[in-house]
């Protein structure tokens, strides 16, 4: 995909489609949209006057100009109601329009800078938001569709046009920064999407090494031969029951000298529930439950191109539970990294067990703060649906970073307490502790879990299985893998590096 910022006259380029907008409620447009009108003689003004578009939010129309015309199609997008309109809209609207454009069969578009005019935002973000907006509504996950390829459509370029020759650099910086970001964002999203055929842990681990070598990060893979040696029990104990061999992945990017922060990302690259096996209505949605490893790793991706100044360190623990000869029984007690043991009640409760040592391996490191990603318990899912991620940690200040993050990004996220009642819940009559409570307040025991392995260090965990993977797609995120993380962790990152 290229993208080109250009300074000009929209009126006078020529394109296949030219995108402008209106608020809902205005009856003759102004702005860049007016002066698109007046050259269209009033073709825009009659539009609205005939009820056809009204300017509601996230509706699109495409239209031929009546007269003689730079642009082949006119595609007006509606950006709702004035006092509502907020960046994310910026990259709904975006999205959404790229994606009828594309759809149209029309292969490039030139657009103007929606919310940077009448809209009263700032460029640069304005900019970043409607790249954004695009470049994540315009992902397909169509590697495996061979036979339609003739078929498929695609957009190859879109122009962002500018009147003001001093906001081009500004501008063309936004774009280029954004990009690195989504590009990120749609490599998540490819990982999630992979089938568990195409995606186990070898695979992503020779992804994350070519990766690492092409970003320079430091990688350091850990076998199921290390493992063993080290005491990885809780991880090694999911394993056990898959063909397929685990992997223990860091990778570290230096760019400050100060402590790290350590994101850990849930990396089961197929979840059958082990001998606790799930149902098998939509199990295949299964092959999701890396999207915290891919989550991580998309974002120290970005962060190093980005060349932020901060010491980031990403871990992966990654390994299929399945049912093999060989697989762990519910009731089995296991030796834990940490020395704690373990009692598995419930072998579909494996994400918490990989995390665990996960969270004693990083504890190592001593880190200025922890968070794990993961797609943890579907109790998640229940409470916050496809909306939110729940979000749940030790540390105030962290945790208050992090919404502020994802407030920033638009990746929504709701707080859930960690209150010590709930540790009645994982306690165990033969063990240490035990992986899971009795069904009330999944994603809390979940939690209470983990964070008997984080000891005092700051620790956020959100849980995103409900927001990793969506059944139905959103303005600019169609169904299936969302890259749901990224964005917000590379966010995170460049907050704290502000704040420090
Ligand atoms: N990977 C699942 C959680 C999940 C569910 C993710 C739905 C995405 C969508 C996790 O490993 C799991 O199976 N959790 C169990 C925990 C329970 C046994 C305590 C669950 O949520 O049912
Ligand atoms: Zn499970
Ligand atoms: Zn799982």
């Amino acid at each position: 995909m290229e993208i080109k910022v250009i300074e000009g006259d929209i009126c006078k380029i020529a394109t296949s489609a030219l995108v402008v907008n209106l608020f809902e409620g205005v009856a003759i447009p102004g702005g860049a949209t007016g002066a698109v009108d007046k050259a269209l003689n009033n073709q825009i003004s009659d539009v609205i006057k005939s009820g056809r578009f009204t300017g509601k939010l996230n509706k699109v129309l495409i239209f031929n100009p009546k007269s003689d015309f730079s642009a082949k199609y006119i595609v007006i997008v509606g950006l709702g109601k004035k006092e509502e309109f907020n960046l994310d809209k910026i990259r709904q609207v975006s999205g959404l329009a790229a994606v009828q454009i594309r759809e149209a069969g029309i292969k490039d578009f030139v657009t103007i800078i929606h919310g940077a005019g009448i809209g009263g935002f700032d460029i640069k973000e304005a900019a970043s938001a409607l790249t954004e907006g695009t470049l994540l509504a315009l992902y397909k996950f169509d590697r495996y569709k061979t036979q339609e390829k003739k078929e498929i459509k695609a957009i190859d370029k879109f122009t962002i046009v500018e009147r003001d020759k001093d906001k081009i650099k500004l501008i063309k910086d936004a774009v280029s920064k954004t990009k690195i970001i989504t590009d990120e964002v749609n490599f998540a999203r490819d990982l999630t999407n992979l089938p568990a055929n195409e995606l186990n842990p070898s695979i992503f681990a020779k992804e994350a090494k070519r990766k690492a070598k092409e970003l320079n990060l430091q990688c350091e893979i850990l076998e199921k031969e290390d493992m063993e040696k080290l005491g990885f029990g809780a991880l090694l104990a999911v394993a056990q029951g898959s063909c397929q061999e685990p992997k223990f992945i860091t990778l570290k990017y230096q760019g400050s000298k100060e402590n790290p922060v350590v994101l850990i990302g849930k990396g089961i690259t197929f979840d059958s529930g082990g001998i606790s096996l799930k149902p098998s209505n939509k199990m295949d949605e299964m092959k999701g439950d890396m999207a915290g490893a891919a989550a991580v790793l998309g974002s120290i991706c970005a962060v190093a191109k980005l060349k932020l100044p901060v010491n980031l360190v990403v871990m992966m623990p990654l390994t299929e539970n399945m049912p093999g000869g060989k697989a762990t029984k519910p009731g089995d007690i296991v030796k834990s990294l940490s020395g704690k043991y373990i009692e598995i009640v419930n072998t579909d409760a494996e994400g918490r067990l990989i995390l665990a040592d996960a969270l004693t391996w990083a504890a190592k490191l001593k880190p200025k703060a922890v968070i794990d990603v993961a797609t943890l318990t579907g109790a998640c899912v229940v409470a916050l649906g496809n909306v939110a991620a729940g979000l749940l940690g030790t540390d105030k200040n962290l945790v208050n970073k992090i919404k502020t993050s994802a407030d920033k990004t638009a990746e929504k996220i709701w707080e859930l307490p960690l209150w010590e009642e709930y540790d009645e819940l994982i306690k165990s009559d033969v063990a240490d502790i035990k992986n899971v409570g009795d069904g009330t307040a999944g994603t809390i025991t979940g939690a209470m879990f983990l964070r008997k392995f984080v000891g005092d260090l700051p620790w956020a965990h959100l849980d995103i299985a409900g927001v990793a993977w969506i059944s139905k797609g959103k303005p600019y995120t169609p169904k299936g893998g969302t890259g749901f993380g990224v964005r917000l962790l590379v966010q995170l990152m460049k907050d704290l590096s502000l704040s420090s």
